[in-house]
């Protein structure tokens, strides 16, 4: 929430052909009376794409699931992992771990809507709860009910006492947890989520996993998912690098200019490209001076590149 939008994925899609894209959580009640052009709008090329509901009144869920069925998305998945004080507000999100029987009756009805996928995205437990049962207790129940996949994040929530921030950093990680809940589910999809920063580190789990899922490392470095294709779908990645990605991205963005859009909205989910490479900073620093500017066309885009490319060639020169 809050970071990734449409235009985040339109990016990371061009990076990854294969990779399975989601959106931030959607409330149920947001897709049945808001505008839904904006919470569920999406370009052809980002599928496969996943949509993420939140919510837990069976009936609303399964409207939104509809709803989104019928703009096209390829799963629905259940937000069973989200630890904010406004989400627990509504009874929603990580709190869920507590109350598998109504998770399942969310999935059930959902499922009974909808015949694309629908999965379902948990942590480990919440607060005082003993991952060896509450992660069975709520995988039992949703599979009961229909529900076609898990994703977990590998950690418990705290509600107790941790912002949601802390939430993603502070309980410890325990893949172990999530591993014997695969080998126990020999037939159940299970994709693993939290921590993982690099590809080997997530080539690694398949070991143990059906799939593994990436956060912050995709955002804030999206240049690693240039090799998600060859490493996780034994394909040819659709780019030799990241300047070539950024070149096949150029229509999208035109586009985007063209229908009265900013070069911002894009942009700034192209910040962390580049990261570790020389020039990356002066890349940044040119997208965030003159890539916000109103008028800010594809040049801005171009010659934060070029300020790489350059950077580069000192770079070679020198050694
Ligand atoms: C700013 C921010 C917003 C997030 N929003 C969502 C969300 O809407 N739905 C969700 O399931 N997880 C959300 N997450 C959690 C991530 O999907 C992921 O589970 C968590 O960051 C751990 O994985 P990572 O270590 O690969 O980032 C969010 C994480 C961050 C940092």
């Amino acid at each position: 929430m809050d970071w990734t939008d449409r235009h985040c994925r339109a990016f990371h899609r061009v990076l990854s052909v294969r990779a399975r894209l989601y959106t931030e959580m959607v409330t149920a009640n947001a897709v049945i009376f808001g505008d839904r052009e904006r919470l569920l709008g999406y370009s052809p090329q980002e599928h496969p794409i996943a949509v993420q509901l939140g919510g837990s009144d069976p009936e609303a869920l399964a409207k939104a699931a509809a709803i989104s069925a019928e703009w096209g998305y390829d799963e629905i998945n259940l937000n069973v992992g989200c630890p904010s004080d406004r989400v627990q507000g509504g009874n929603f999100g990580a709190c869920l771990m507590r109350d598998p029987a109504l998770v399942a009756r969310c999935v059930a009805t959902m499922k009974a809507a909808v015949a694309i996928p629908v999965t379902v995205k948990c942590r480990l437990g919440v607060d005082e709860q003993d991952p060896e049962v509450a992660l069975d207790a709520l995988a039992d129940a949703v599979l009961a009910a229909g529900a076609d996949g898990l994703i977990v994040h590998a950690r418990k929530a705290w509600l107790e006492g941790l912002s949601p921030k802390e939430n993603r950093d502070i309980p410890p990680l325990d893949y172990d947890r999530v591993h014997r809940l695969k080998a126990r589910l020999p037939d159940v999809p299970v994709c693993l989520n939290g921590g993982i920063a690099t590809l080997e580190a997530g080539e690694t789990q398949l070991a143990h996993v059906d799939g593994v899922m990436l956060g912050r490392a995709a955002y804030q470095q999206p240049e690693l998912l240039l090799r998600v294709d060859s490493v996780f779908f034994g394909e040819v990645d659709p780019h030799p690098d990241a300047f070539a990605a950024v070149a096949a991205f150029e229509p999208y963005v035109a586009a985007h200019l063209a229908a009265g859009g900013r070069l911002h909205d894009i942009t700034r989910h192209m910040l962390g490209l580049f990261t570790g490479r020389p020039g990356a900073r002066a890349f940044r620093r040119h997208l965030a001076t003159e890539g916000v500017k109103p008028d800010a066309g594809l040049d801005v885009l171009r010659a934060a590149v070029d300020e790489v490319r350059r950077a580069e060639e000192r770079r070679s020169l020198v050694a």
